[in-house]
This record gives C-alpha cells, sequence and structure tokens, in this order.
C-alpha cells in the first residue's frame, strides 16, 4: 500500500489520460456512426454497410477500453481513500467518484453490448446507443472540477460538458475518418465523408474555444495565473497544442474539398490524421494532468512572477564541471535557499495536497548544481546531434548519418548521473528505487532512448528499410514527449518545482512536434516529407538550447 501511494500521483494522471483518450474516441466513434456513416435519413446502401460495419468495431473496441480504465481508475482512488482516511468500504463504496465510475462504466458497456448485438444500423440500436453516450458523458463530468466547485457551477458544469463533447465531436471522430477514407472506393465517397466529418469538427472546435474561455475566466482569472500557477501553465501549452490542431485541420478541411480533382489529397489528409490523432492524444494527456491540478484561481500564496522567469531564463554560462561529491562549496546559495524554504514554511495559506504528491524534497545548493550540470550536458548532445541530423538531411556529409549513436552516450550519462543517490553512483539498489516515480520516469526514459540510439542508427544507415520500422523512432520521441506532458513536477504548485516545470513544458511540445514530422517525412512522398525533415532535427537543437540554458536557482 505505501508502494500505491508512493506512485499514486503519476499512474492516476497515466490512467486518467487513457480514460479520456478511451471515452472521447468512443464518443466520437459513436458521434460519426450516427451523424457521417449513417446519417438520420441518408441511405442504407451496401457501401453503407461495409462503413458500418468499421465503425462498430471501432465503438466495441474503445468501449470495452473504457470499462477496463474506468474500473482501474476507479478501483485505484477508492484504495486510496480507504488508505488515507482509514474509511470503510462501505462508505468508500458511496463516494460520488465511485457511483460515477460504476454509471460510467455501465454506460460503455451498454453501447459496446448494443453494438456488438446489431450487425445492421437499425434505428432503435442508434437511439440506444446515442442515450447511452449522453448517460457516459454526464457520468464524466459528475467527477470534474466543476461538480466540486461550492456556489453556483452551472456554468461550469455546462463548460466541462461541452469541452469533452467537442473533445470526442472533433478528436474522437478522427479514428473513424481514417478508417473511412482507407476504405471509401472512389474520390466522391472519400470528400462526402470528409464534408460530412467537417461539420462535426468544427462544431467540436467551436464547443472546446467556447468552453476553454469559460475555464480562462473562471478557473485561472488573472495573467498572474497562467504562468504562476501549474495549471495556467498547462492550459497555455494546451493552447499551443490546440494551434498546431487547428492548422493540421484546416489543411484537411481544404484538401477534402479537392478530392475530386487531386488524386493524392486523400493520402495527404489521412497522413494529416494521423498526425492529428498523435497531437490529440498529447492534448488528452495534458487534460488528465490538468485536471488533477488544483485550479490556478484557487492558489494565491507561491504563485512564480514575471520577474522569478526573467531571472531564471537570462542566459548564463553552462555548467559543464561537475561538483565534487564530498563538497558543499556554493554558501551563498544555500543561505538564499534556506531563506526561501524558511519562508514557504512561514506561509498563512496551505500549500494544495494530492495524495502521492508527497513533500517536495529538502535540496541544496550541491542537488542544484549537480542536476544543473546533467541538464547542460545533455543539453549539449542533443544540440549536436540536431546539428548532425541537419547535415545529413542537407547530404552533404556522409558521416552525418551515423548521429543517431550519440543517443547511446545520453543514455549512458543520464544512467550514471540522473540519480547520483541510486546504484551505481549511490547505495540504494536499481530495483528498490523503482517504486519512486521520479526514478522510475528516469529510467523508462533512459531505455526510450536506447531504443531511438538503435533503431533509428540503423534507419540511418539504410540497415532498416521498412517503412513500418522507420516510424518507431517518431513514435517513440512523440511518446516520451507525451509522457513528459504528465510527468508531474508541481502538483503542489511549490513555487521551485514549477519553475523547473515551466522548462519541461515547451521541451514536451518541441518533443510532440520534432516526433510528428518525422512521422510525415518518413510516410510522406519524398517530395512533400521534405520540410519535415528539417523541421524536427530544428526541434531538436530548439530542445538542446533549452537543455543548455536550464537552471534550477
Ligand atoms: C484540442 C483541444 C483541447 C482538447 C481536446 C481538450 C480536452 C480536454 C478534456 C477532455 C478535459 C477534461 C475535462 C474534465 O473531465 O474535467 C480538459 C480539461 C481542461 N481543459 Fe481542455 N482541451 C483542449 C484545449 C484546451 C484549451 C485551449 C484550454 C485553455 C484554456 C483548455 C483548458 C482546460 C482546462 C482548464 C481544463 C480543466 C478543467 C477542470 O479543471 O475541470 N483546454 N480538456
Amino acid at each position: 500500500m505505501t508502494t500505491l501511494f508512493d506512485i499514486f500521483g503519476f499512474v492516476n494522471v497515466v490512467l486518467r489520460g487513457f480514460d479520456l483518450v478511451a471515452q472521447t474516441v468512443l464518443i466520437g466513434s459513436v458521434s460519426f456512426m450516427l451523424f457521417v456513416t449513417v446519417p438520420p435519413g441518408g441511405g442504407a446502401g451496401h457501401r453503407v454497410r461495409g462503413f458500418y460495419a468499421a465503425s462498430r468495431c471501432l465503438i466495441m473496441t474503445a468501449a470495452f477500453a473504457t470499462v477496463v480504465i474506468v474500473i482501474a481508475c476507479t478501483t485505484l482512488s477508492a484504495l486510496i481513500l480507504a488508505a488515507s482516511l482509514g474509511a470503510s468500504w462501505r462508505e468508500v463504496a458511496g463516494a460520488a467518484f465511485v457511483i460515477a465510475g460504476v454509471i460510467k462504466a455501465l454506460a460503455a458497456a451498454g453501447i459496446g453490448t448494443l453494438a456488438a448485438a446489431r450487425p445492421r444500423p437499425a434505428a432503435m440500436t442508434r437511439i440506444a446507443i446515442g442515450a447511452a453516450s449522453v448517460v457516459l458523458v454526464c457520468a464524466a463530468v459528475a467527477t470534474s472540477h466543476a461538480v466540486a466547485r461550492f456556489g453556483d457551477s452551472g456554468l461550469l458544469v455546462s463548460a466541462t460538458l461541452a469541452h469533452e463533447l467537442g473533445a470526442a465531436l472533433w478528436l474522437g471522430g478522427l479514428p473513424s475518418l481514417w478508417l473511412a477514407l482507407t476504405r471509401a472506393e472512389t474520390p466522391q465517397i472519400a470528400s462526402r465523408i470528409g464534408t460530412r466529418y467537417s461539420v462535426l469538427a468544427i462544431a467540436g472546435v467551436a464547443l472546446i474555444i467556447g468552453s476553454a474561455i469559460v475555464f480562462a475566466v473562471s478557473y485561472i482569472a488573472s495573467f498572474d495565473a497562467v504562468l504562476g500557477t501549474a495549471y495556467g501553465a498547462m492550459a497555455a501549452t494546451k493552447s499551443v497544442l490546440l494551434g498546431m490542431l487547428l492548422l493540421l485541420g484546416l489543411a484537411n478541411f481544404r484538401a477534402v474539398r479537392r478530392f475530386a480533382a487531386d488524386g493524392a489529397a486523400s493520402r495527404r489528409v489521412q497522413r494529416f490524421v494521423e498526425v492529428e490523432m498523435g497531437i490529440g492524444f498529447a492534448v488528452l494527456m495534458a487534460a488528465a494532468s490538468i485536471t488533477s491540478l488544483p485550479p490556478g484561481v484557487d492558489l494565491v500564496d507561491g504563485r512564480v512572477t514575471g520577474s522569478d522567469i526573467v531571472a531564471r531564463i537570462t542566459p548564463e554560462s553552462p555548467r559543464l564541471a561537475s561538483p565534487d561529491h564530498a563538497s558543499l562549496a556554493l554558501p551563498a546559495l544555500q543561505a538564499r535557499l534556506d531563506a526561501e524554504a524558511r519562508a514557504e514554511q512561514g506561509a498563512s495559506r496551505p500549500q494544495a495536497f494530492v495524495p502521492g504528491s508527497g513533500s517536495p524534497p529538502l535540496r541544496n545548493a550541491y542537488d542544484i548544481a549537480w542536476s544543473e550540470y546533467n541538464h547542460h550536458w545533455a543539453g549539449l548532445l542533443v544540440t549536436v546531434m540536431g546539428l548532425a541530423a541537419l547535415a545529413r538531411r542537407s547530404r552533404r556529409m556522409r558521416w552525418a548519418k551515423h548521429w543517431p549513436l550519440l543517443f547511446l552516450l545520453l543514455a549512458a550519462f543520464l544512467f550514471l548521473r540522473a540519480d547520483p543517490e541510486v546504484w551505481p553512483m549511490g547505495d540504494l539498489g536499481l530495483i528498490e528505487t523503482l517504486k519512486d516515480p521520479e526514478v522510475a520516469q528516469h529510467r523508462l526514459f533512459e531505455a526510450l532512448v536506447v531504443g531511438f540510439a538503435v533503431f533509428e542508427w540503423r534507419v540511418s544507415t539504410g540497415r532498416i528499410a521498412s517503412r513500418r520500422l522507420k516510424l518507431t523512432f517518431p513514435l517513440l520521441v512523440a511518446a516520451g514527449a507525451t509522457l513528459l506532458l504528465t510527468h508531474s513536477h508541481a502538483l503542489g504548485n511549490v513555487k521551485e518545482e514549477l519553475l523547473i516545470e515551466l522548462t519541461h513544458l515547451p521541451i514536451a511540445v518541441l518533443g510532440v512536434t520534432a516526433g510528428w514530422a518525422r512521422w510525415l517525412e518518413v510516410k510522406a512522398p519524398e517530395d512533400e516529407g521534405r520540410w519535415g525533415g528539417w523541421v524536427w532535427p530544428t526541434c531538436f537543437v530548439l530542445i538542446g538550447l533549452l537543455l543548455l540554458g536550464y537552471r534550477e536557482a
């Protein structure tokens, strides 16, 4: 139970993210089936039945995933509640989140069963599936911040409903759109499907933007809270990702209308839809992270100020010499940290509490110098990698094709230095420390980095020609960056941790961009994918420079 409590914060965010993804795809697939595949009043020819079969399959898969994830999420939270409050199981079973979880799982199971039982798009089946979907969304909203707020929260409940529905209509419909485009027999059919889906997507975007404005006004409320709280910073990150999705959506919107005239347009839209799904996944993981944080408006103490940020990002020369393990030779910095810790202890209002986030470990000047040294060397390596990948792209320097081997150096460096208290540098055993979410995440990233190195070197030197395998690297980059969005440094909104978070969020966004730009480079024909080949190494260079400028004090 202690281990579960330790890792609750991180596991809860990841599970909640998967829950949002499964729910969004489920409702999105149902909407696609109801309004695009078999629109009310639209004929039901044999082609429609072909699309309906694909829609059914998606709905059943998403329904099954929703049931499993909701049960996992609810059980985990129930265990934590029982353990932290010493509540009886009868009391836990009556908790609002347990009741909402049971209703959500039953609604998802109902949708899946109806889709499985009826191979034909009968009107009654469609009505019943639509009704169960409404119940599911309402159950999902029942566990939101809006419902938990004091006073009149009607507007916030409606905004949360609109936000979740908008996400489902737009992003949740993408897998169905992708399937339908791959199955469309003629450009005219593909165009008709794309045009019908556009209406759903536009409605979804309008709902998301409208509700995001309500959230910004009610939950963030001031410009200070945008960068001054983890909640606000995460909302700003989501706005950047939304901008990227809107650009892709606009490109698709225009391309769909050219299907009949441009033979390559359908394949291009399919590729863009794949990227939209990937970025959409990142947005939903970020949504899980933001809903686990206290709204910015509620946190008035310990906010990061503009001058804190300016002081932190003012360039200084990188720390490329490691502090000595035995010495603690930074007394001035240590004195300042002690003063800040005293001030925080004397704060009149309590910090936000999230089970599992614990208290931030005490850090001294030595720890900070150690961490900065690690980030700066990692930054140097990543910058060199990006430059070498750009050199390879220019096709002028043959040696540059071996650039991915630099990842091995990075993995070895991180393994040795990321957690100095853990073997091989420290006394703690490797396995026993994996229960610490921070250490576990570092080890996972190191494994990912080794994966990058091996695969990409084989791709870069022509040893791997398969397009499918070439997609491993972009997927790993995008997955690593998405995980970084859920890497909760600042659950308790502690000022120092938030300042660190503020440097990780742009890195995560650049990582997501790099991964999906490389995806397009691999999948698109040479002339179309070339720009992707310039974008992702540039993102690597920018990530490296951000790491080189990283400071913790
Ligand atoms: C593609 C765009 C977006 C998608 C798909 C999306 C999706 C979601 C989802 C599914 C949730 C969970 C709602 C819940 O269960 O409580 C959420 C929460 C949230 N989103 Fe978005 N979102 C998007 C863009 C934005 C933007 C641009 C903002 C900027 C203000 C934003 C602000 C928020 C906030 C503040 C929450 C937390 C609400 C709460 O505390 O209950 N979202 N988002």
